[in-house]
């Protein structure tokens, strides 16, 4: 086959930009490697007349996405506008409806559509490609929908948000807070100006869901996921994590369970030994635990122009060469429902930081209560406040005191219970801090 696959590309923003620059720079070799060429032939944007390092002066303009979507001239659309509901949702259906193959960056709208796209997209004998929906330029989706097919796959995680990585990060490595690293972060570029969907964990559960239904074969459950963001990690927790041996990240993990699949985003202590603790800054990682492969782990740029557009690449090349294959690796009809396992019976180890009332009885009530719900303590350690180190004035007796515990393993509902007894005795000062810790 030589002749052309051609593209309507609709949302030229930092991503629709790296597109363009990829197929302009490395068209040639593409249509030899490929055995035809890829071509732009129209695109779509919110403002034609914007300034960009890109000229579009030479491909046709179509304003409306959901026109371009079904244009005739094209023969495959790729969506690079972004939301779950709306313009995005219309033209990718629209373009899947009218036989056009989709390639899409689009995690919102796969997480809240994807089996429903994915049949539409069987019906029609088309692809639904989304290789940079999840940690940008990882090859993440290609590796668990064709290269660990012959595996059983017990658990997905990973570090799958940049922003928050970069916030983690610096406020471990500068000692700063975490609303004046977001700051920091707003003004490189990295989090969004609302940066709820990053920090608040929302956009790893997108890419979660994702990465659930492809490892377990279900249909994508994101109102399953249980969701905590970075919002209340201080520099209190960051350093005494450091001091135990851990780092904190924000991880999403979807694992097997006997009751069923558990799906969390959430700040997590992992050991600093370990080759997620020291991804680190914009990076994310996704690691595989499979039963034949053992555990894989792939470290990469998980966001911006060019690593997202090597992703879409991907998914085009693919497309041009006729590989099709069921969006999700599983046919959508064959997709399985989703069984969730609450949150309640999650297993793990946990982090507690209280602070406590340094007064008589106080530690003997707090041991007494997580006793009460059968939790064995690791460790627990007061913590001295900078007040007491030498050098500063002595702190007042009874006043607050930071007391940092690890438990051994124990269920997210005893930790729940045991932490709601603490905070009633009145031995404490403040709504106690709870991290899990991943086994890993
Ligand atoms: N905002 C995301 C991040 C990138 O910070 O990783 C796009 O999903």
């Amino acid at each position: 086959m030589t002749e052309p696959l051609k593209l309507g590309l609709a949302g030229l923003g930092t991503v629709g930009g790296g597109v363009l620059r990829l197929l302009a720079e490395r068209s040639p070799d593409l249509s030899k490697r490929i055995g035809r060429p890829i071509e732009i032939v129209a695109v779509s944007a919110l403002n034609r007349h914007k300034n960009r390092d890109i000229d579009i002066s030479g491909f046709r303009f179509v304003a409306d996405p959901v026109e371009l979507a079904r244009d005739p001239g094209i023969d495959a659309f790729v969506e690079l506008i972004g939301g779950e509901e709306g313009v995005a949702k219309e033209a990718v259906e629209a373009a899947l409806r009218a036989g056009k193959h989709v390639v899409t960056a689009n995690k919102a709208l796969l997480a809240h559509h994807g089996p429903a796209l994915a049949a539409l997209a069987e019906k029609h004998g088309v692809a639904l490609n989304f290789e940079g929906a999840v940690a940008g330029g990882i090859p993440v989706v290609k590796t668990i929908r064709e290269s660990l097919q012959g595996n059983t796959i017990a658990r997905v995680y990973g570090i799958l948000n940049g922003t928050c990585n970069y916030i983690l990060t610096l406020m471990l490595t500068e000692g700063r807070s975490f609303a004046d690293v977001l700051k920091d972060a707003q003004a490189q570029g990295y989090a969004e100006a609302d940066p709820t969907f990053d920090i608040g964990g929302f956009d790893t559960a997108h890419k979660l869901a994702l990465l659930t239904s492809l490892a377990f074969g279900t249909r994508t459950s994101f109102e399953s996921v249980y969701v905590e963001g970075i919002e209340n990690i201080t520099p209190a927790d960051i350093e005494a994590a450091d001091d135990l041996g851990y780092r904190i990240k924000l991880l999403g993990v979807a694992s097997r369970t006997e009751s069923g699949i558990e799906q969390r985003v959430h700040p997590t202590m992992v050991p600093k030994h370990t080759a997620i603790a020291s991804v680190d800054g914009v990076s994310n990682c996704v690691a595989i635990d499979g039963d034949f492969v053992g555990d894989i782990m792939l470290i990469g740029p998980g966001a911006g122009a060019g690593p997202t557009a090597s992703s879409v690449a991907s998914d085009l090349i693919d497309i041009a060469r006729g590989h099709i294959l069921p969006p999700f690796g599983t046919k959508a009809k064959d997709l399985k429902p989703y069984k969730k396992a609450e949150m309640r019976g999650h297993e793990g180890g946990y982090y507690i930081r209280l602070s406590v009332y340094d007064r008589t009885g106080a530690f003997a009530a707090i041991a007494s209560r997580m006793a009460e719900q059968g939790i064995s303590l690791e460790s627990i350690v007061q913590r001295r406040p900078p007040a007491e180190l030498p050098g500063f004035r002595r702190q007042k007796a009874g006043s607050p005191a930071a007391v940092v515990m690890i438990t051994h393993q124990t269920t997210e509902a005893a930790i729940r219970k045991a932490l709601a007894a603490i905070e009633r005795d009145g031995h404490v000062d403040a709504k106690p801090q709870m991290i899990r810790i991943e086994k890993l």
